[in-house]
């Protein structure tokens, strides 16, 4: 059984991995109504991605014997202005994200919880390639982006990513 303290960060944790979801679904509709269909595409698997996050979460806290509290998801929140904005703001979403795990990290430390302080370990690493992946798209934007043919381009390297259920 996990502490009070413990169950309800956890929760708060599952809702920011959902809220992360919403974002990226609003992304991808940004994405595709102005042309970007490749660019979409990369946001809706990423939504998904999101919701495993949350789901092994879920699993997680039934699995220690505690309570799931689902709790109303806020809109999401982002400026939908140009490409590279988008992918800036997600990026520093994705470091709020980190940051709340580098919390769950030490409260469950603190709390002398240690199957949680192992659990979560895989959203450490995770958050790592996340921030990677984020800086990366950016960077190629501020580089190309500016030319049609490059953007074009890019959009079809996003496209061809792959949906791929996470490896816990
Ligand atoms: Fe599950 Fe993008 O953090």
């Amino acid at each position: 059984m996990i502490s009070e303290k413990i169950k309800n960060v956890l929760n708060e944790q599952i809702n920011k991995e959902f809220y992360s979801a919403y974002l990226y679904l609003s992304m991808s509709a940004y994405f595709a109504q102005i042309g970007l269909y490749g660019f979409s595409e990369w946001a809706k698997i990423q939504s998904k991605e999101e919701i495993d996050h949350g789901m092994i979460l879920f699993e997680y806290i039934l699995n220690r014997n505690s309570q799931v509290h689902l709790v109303q998801l806020e809109t999401p929140k982002f400026e939908m202005t140009n490409p590279i904005s988008v992918f800036e703001q997600i990026y520093n979403h994705e470091r709020s994200i980190t940051s709340a795990i580098d919390s769950v990290a030490n409260m469950s430390e603190s709390d002398c919880d240690l199957a949680t302080r192992n659990f979560i370990d895989w959203y450490l690493s995770e958050q790592i390639e996340e921030e990677a992946m984020v800086s990366r798209i950016i960077s190629k934007l501020k580089a190309f982006g500016e030319e049609k043919s490059a953007l074009y381009l890019i959009d079809r390297e996003l496209g061809s990513r792959e949906y791929e259920r996470p490896e816990y």
